[in-house]
């Protein structure tokens, strides 16, 4: 699939904000936070056995037009310019989906040319891409566009685990795909891998990272196998044609990865995530660190300041919201004080740098965990709640003892 990109239609009139206006104390923070850009591009060729991720195949897109995305996206900006007022300096973009490799490079040229002058010194654009819709020229491609970081979606080493996950590509695909990025310029290369798939040995999950760091990567993001309802994994677990993913393996086989990754160069710094030195993902750390961000396209969420939305899913409700001036969003709430701090203290949690004693709540919880050995004890000692490695298996435990 290729896609052109046709002139905007101009909205008649002002297009309104995003449900009411932003607070004057969501938009005050708009000078003192990082701000990204998210833009979903719900495309897929197949839709994989164990995604429920917003993205559509051809034939499941109701009469819209793959080929209308990018005006789409430009009324969107147009209303995110009108809302804020004024689109701020940009730190990070991350083109996700879905399948962004689908689109080819011309029309991200095109959007980036649109925001150009918004762009902080050091932007980081991410493009994630499927490895076999791929090719060495459409790689040139994103890059000479300006898209300076890519993310392909590997999965597994294991031909076996390739299958019940339902993917496309194969491991010759991957190698192509990221020796191609790195021919063509690219210096920030990343891999995704599923691990606890069922049928998935101990050897495939150290042969797949193996696999994945003998590459010239410098980010990986490693996930545990979830089954979604609705998806057709879940229904091939219910009719026990394949097994429930085990979470005691699940575990072991982070353990393995956090330590093969160590001795690899690779140190954590978000529990699913992984990077060499200045390697981190800058936009999720904008996720993770509460900052601003505007999400667009069908489905995408956004949030400035503690007030947070969300974009109708369905292409054509997206689509024709745009196109009567109103805004697409199909939900919004905003957070109270408390609610900001307790999803702060969460995030912060999840990563390396870990969060000051003086920001909990109730400092005085931290005392009950301290022998649990979920705490790096020296990090303590300086004032910080950092996880240690068995602390990473038992987040969310944490954040409850820490948070009551
Ligand atoms: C939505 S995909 C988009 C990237 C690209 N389309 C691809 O599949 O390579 C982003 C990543 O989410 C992860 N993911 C999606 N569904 C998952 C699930 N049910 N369990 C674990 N990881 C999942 C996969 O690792 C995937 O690479
Ligand atoms: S995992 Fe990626 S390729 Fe597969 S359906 Fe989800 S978004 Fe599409």
């Amino acid at each position: 699939m290729v896609f052109t990109l046709r002139v905007p239609k101009q909205p008649e009139g002002d297009l309104p904000p995003v449900s009411g206006e932003l607070p004057d104390s969501a938009l005050a923070t708009i000078s003192q936070r990082k701000f990204g850009l998210y833009l979903h591009v719900p495309f897929c060729v197949k839709r994989c056995g164990y995604c429920d991720f917003n993205t559509y195949t051809a034939t499941e897109l109701g009469g819209f037009s793959a080929e209308q995305w990018p005006e789409l996206i430009l009324l969107e900006l147009e209303l995110a310019n009108r809302t804020l007022p004024g689109l701020p300096k940009i730190d990070t973009i991350f083109i996700g989906g879905g399948t962004p490799s689908l689109i080819s490079p011309d029309i991200y040229q095109s959007l980036l040319n649109e925001l150009k002058n918004n762009f902080a010194k050091d932007i980081e654009i991410t493009l994630e891409a499927n490895p076999d819709s791929v090719s060495r020229e459409s790689l040139y491609g994103y890059f000479a566009a300006g898209i300076n970081r890519i993310s392909f979606g590997m999965q597994s080493a294991a031909a076996n685990v390739l299958k019940v996950l339902d993917r496309t590509h194969n491991l010759t695909s991957v190698e192509q795909a990221v020796h191609g990025a790195s021919d063509v310029g690219f210096r920030n290369i990343s891999l995704d891998l599923i691990y606890g798939t069922p049928g998935e040995s101990d050897a495939d999950w150290l042969n797949s990272l193996k696999f994945a760091t003998d590459l010239p990567i410098n980010h990986l993001s490693a996930y545990s196998l979830i089954v979604e309802s609705g998806t057709k994994l879940a229904a091939q677990v219910k009719r026990g044609n394949i097994a429930q993913p085990d979470d005691d393996i699940a575990a072991s086989r982070y353990l393995t990865a956090d330590q093969y990754l160590q001795q690899r160069g690779f140190g954590w710094y978000e529990i699913s995530n992984w990077s060499k030195p200045d390697g981190d993902c800058r936009h999720n750390q904008i996720y993770w660190q509460s900052d601003n961000w505007w999400g667009l396209g069908p489905g995408a969420h956004s949030h400035i300041g503690g007030v947070r939305w969300w974009n109708e899913k369905y292409p054509t409700t997206w689509a024709a919201a745009l196109q009567e001036n109103l805004s697409p969003a199909a939900g919004r709430e905003e957070l109270n004080q408390q609610q900001q701090q307790f999803e702060s203290v969460m995030l912060q949690l999840r990563q390396r740098s870990g969060l000051s004693v003086s920001k909990l709540p109730r400092p005085d919880l931290v005392a009950q965990l301290t022998s649990t050995g979920w705490l790096e004890l020296a990090a303590l000692a300086g004032g910080r709640v950092v996880l240690s490695q068995s602390g990473r298996l038992m987040a969310d435990r944490v954040a409850a003892e820490l948070l009551k």
